[in-house]
């Protein structure tokens, strides 16, 4: 299966090349030995004392441009994967630096590149050419390693990335002709200078990129769960498994949840297929370059932390916990499931209708920066929150506070009409949520799932410990065990 994608592959390229070999055909007339063909000769042969590769020995060979079954092709009269592929007479009067056939910019790279790759990860020119990184002045590699691009012309081009030749590091050949090895190659960039900072969230106590070990990543991976299962020690997180460096678009319009931002385009993603409560959903995995099916951000998430992997014991199955289906959960895949709570009860600008990310919840403590990199509070929170349901004091700027109302769920100083914005509250339950949260410190993670429940309405929860033993709703109000109590019933202020 995965041999035939590849052979497909191999086709595309062929046909791809063989279209603009016939181009360039066109357009320069086959050349007559001159005293430049003597110059490359020459060039190339002293060049082989710079470029490891060109001896055989390293790296040019080893990579997919160096290949001389499958490498770079562009004139036929030459083998295949030589370096006169790109270094050999350009056509009429121009002679072009180091002795390239043409000029040294993207368009270089276009003669062979111009359309996605079947597999897509590469989306082509068309995505390149307008992605934040193609587009961006101030993208160009900073150096120090490998050192810094001089060209005036560098903003933009492949090469920021890329080594035509391949490169190395300690750990040996770096894939994909990356000038350097997975995030050391965007945090290059991404710490300040020129770029907005994640080095400082990867350092964080909380993150995705510094705990797992490198090298388990791949550009190949996509579609096999085993390459991100915990069993097979495969776990890891790398910046290209939430993002496609070629079609980052930085200022599209902000979209709506639960669609994918647009630095977040054309990633591989797990879509659901939701059917009762509790049952695990169809999964169908949808490649980067599918452009026909929606890119939810969750669906990304997914890829690690729904039962399409294995995931590390102990950690919930989110694809589970967030099934439209489920009594309650958070409207992360789909609206939510309680559509008559009280405006009051909400704060900013959420309400009933709205649909929410996961990086709602799961980013950065600074609040001036997006996305699920690393925060200085434990599972990556943007607000403090702990998953344990001993009591505590309830602060203000915890996270569920990014959404609901501290005045209605806590403070029993607040003014009556934020109370009674909750149904569990006085005036009808005296012993309601600010009784309970304000008044007794009992957190909302004693009675709440911050996900999802597949059995109970308001993400209710049972056999946390303190917590509930069993709950039920009935028209005008519930009963509740508890580890702190016995069976108490309450009346709601509302209707739901
Ligand atoms: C896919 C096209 C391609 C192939 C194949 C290729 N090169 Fe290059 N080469 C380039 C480009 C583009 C540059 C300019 C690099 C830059 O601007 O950083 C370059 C630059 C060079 C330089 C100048 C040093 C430098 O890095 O700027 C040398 C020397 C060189 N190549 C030798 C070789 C040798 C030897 C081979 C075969 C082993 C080879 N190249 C194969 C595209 C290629
Ligand atoms: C003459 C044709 C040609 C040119 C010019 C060319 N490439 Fe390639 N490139 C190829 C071929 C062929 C492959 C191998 C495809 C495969 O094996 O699936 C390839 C593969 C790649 C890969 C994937 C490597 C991997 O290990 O996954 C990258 C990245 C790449 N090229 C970047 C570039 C960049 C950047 C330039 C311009 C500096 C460039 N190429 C110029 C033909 C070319
Ligand atoms: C050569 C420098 C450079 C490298 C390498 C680089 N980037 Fe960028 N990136 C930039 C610049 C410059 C911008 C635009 C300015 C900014 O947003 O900070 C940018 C923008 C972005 C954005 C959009 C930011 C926003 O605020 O909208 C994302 C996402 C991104 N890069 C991810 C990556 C990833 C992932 C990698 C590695 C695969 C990477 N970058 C490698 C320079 C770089
Ligand atoms: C911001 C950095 C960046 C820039 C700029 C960039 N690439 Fe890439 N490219 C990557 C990374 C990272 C990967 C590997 C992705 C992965 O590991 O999933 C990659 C992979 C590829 C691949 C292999 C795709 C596959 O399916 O195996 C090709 C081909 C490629 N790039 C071509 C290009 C070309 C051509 C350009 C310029 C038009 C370019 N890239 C510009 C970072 C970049
Ligand atoms: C390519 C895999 C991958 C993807 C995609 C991914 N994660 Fe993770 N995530 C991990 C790994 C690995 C960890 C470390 C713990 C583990 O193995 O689950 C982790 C940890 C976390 C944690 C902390 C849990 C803990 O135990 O401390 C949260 C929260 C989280 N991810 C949320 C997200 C969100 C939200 C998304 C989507 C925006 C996402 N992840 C996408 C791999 C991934
Ligand atoms: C409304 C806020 C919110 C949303 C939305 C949310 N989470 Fe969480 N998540 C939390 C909180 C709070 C915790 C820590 C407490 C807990 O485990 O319940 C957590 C914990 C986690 C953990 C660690 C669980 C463990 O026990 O190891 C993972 C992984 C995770 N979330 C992934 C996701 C993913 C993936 C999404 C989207 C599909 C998502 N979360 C959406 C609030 C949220
Ligand atoms: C687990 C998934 C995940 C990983 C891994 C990841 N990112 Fe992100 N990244 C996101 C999400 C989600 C956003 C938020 C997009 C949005 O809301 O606009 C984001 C946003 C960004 C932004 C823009 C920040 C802003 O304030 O708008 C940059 C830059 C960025 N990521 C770079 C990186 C780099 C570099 C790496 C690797 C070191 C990386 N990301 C790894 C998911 C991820
Ligand atoms: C002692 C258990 C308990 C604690 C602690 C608790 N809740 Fe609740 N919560 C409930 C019950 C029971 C309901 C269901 C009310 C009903 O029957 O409609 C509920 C309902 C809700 C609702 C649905 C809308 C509404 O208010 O009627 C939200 C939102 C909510 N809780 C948020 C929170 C937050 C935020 C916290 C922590 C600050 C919290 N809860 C703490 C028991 C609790
Ligand atoms: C990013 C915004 C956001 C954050 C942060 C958030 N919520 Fe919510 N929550 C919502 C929205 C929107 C709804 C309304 C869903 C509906 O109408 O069914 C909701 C609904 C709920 C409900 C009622 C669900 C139902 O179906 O009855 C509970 C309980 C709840 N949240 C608890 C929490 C707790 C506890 C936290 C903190 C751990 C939290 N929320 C953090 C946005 C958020």
């Amino acid at each position: 299966m995965f041999q035939n994608i590849f052979q497909k592959k191999q086709l595309m390229l062929k046909i791809i090349m063989v279209k603009n070999k016939r181009q360039i055909t066109k357009i320069s007339p086959s050349p007559s030995f001159s005293k430049r063909g003597v110059a490359i000769l020459l060039f190339l042969l002293l060049a082989t004392a710079f470029i490891p590769g060109a001896r055989g020995e390293g790296v040019y060979n080893n990579t997919k441009h160096g290949n001389p079954l499958t490498g770079v092709t562009r004139d036929a009269a030459i083998p295949r994967g030589s370096c006169k592929q790109c270094h050999s007479e350009g056509s009429g009067a121009i002679k072009y630096p180091k002795s390239l056939w043409r000029e040294n910019d993207n368009e270089l790279c276009y003669t062979c590149h111009r359309n996605e790759t079947l597999l897509g990860i590469y989306p082509g020119q068309r995505i390149y050419d307008t992605s934040t990184h193609g587009t961006e002045p101030r993208f160009v590699w900073p150096g120090p390693f490998p050192s810094a691009r001089k060209d005036i012309d560098a903003a933009g081009k492949c090469q920021n990335c890329h080594n035509p030749h391949g490169s190395k590091d300690r750990i040996g050949i770096i894939p994909n002709l990356l000038i350097a090895r997975e995030e050391t190659l965007c945090l290059g960039c991404h710490d300040g200078a020129p770029a907005g900072d994640i080095l400082r969230e990867a350092r964080k106590p909380y993150s995705h990129l510094i705990r797992q070990g490198a090298g388990k990543h791949s550009s190949d991976e996509d579609g096999n769960p085993a390459r991100y299962s915990y069993a097979g020690g495969n776990r890891h997180a790398e910046c290209s498994d939430c993002h496609n460096a070629h079609a980052i678009q930085h200022n599209v319009s902000f979209q709506t949840a639960p669609a994918a931002s647009g630095k977040n385009s054309r990633v591989s993603r797990i879509q659901v297929i939701n059917s009762s409560p509790e049952s695990i959903p169809g999964y169908q995995y949808i490649s980067s370059n599918d452009t026909g099916a929606p890119l939810n951000e969750y669906e990304i998430c997914y890829k690690c932390h729904s039962s399409w992997t294995q995931q590390p014991p102990g950690q919930p199955d989110m694809a589970r916990l967030f099934n439209t289906n489920n009594a309650s959960f958070h409207p992360v895949e789909g609206q939510g499931k309680n559509q008559g709570i009280d405006p009051n009860s909400f704060t900013g600008s959420v309400n009933v209708s709205s649909s929410i990310y996961c990086s709602d919840c799961h980013g950065s403590n600074d609040s001036n920066l997006r996305g699920s990199h690393g925060s200085q509070f434990p599972n990556i929170l943007r607000r403090p929150y702990e998953a344990q349901s001993n009591p505590r004091v309830t602060a203000r700027d915890e996270l569920c506070f990014i959404c609901h109302n501290y005045d209605t769920y806590v403070n029993a100083a607040s003014a009556s009409l934020f109370q009674q914005a909750s149904r569990f509250n006085a005036p009808a339950s005296i012993n309601g949520h600010v009784f309970h949260v304000g008044q007794k410190n009992i957190p909302c993670y004693t009675c709440h799932d911050s996900h999802g429940s597949a059995r109970f309405g308001a993400l209710i929860v049972i056999r946390r410990n303190p917590g509930l033993l069993s709950f039920s709703m009935s028209s005008n109000g519930g009963s509740c065990l508890s580890t702190c109590h016995e069976q108490k019933t309450y009346t709601i202020n509302y209707p739901r």
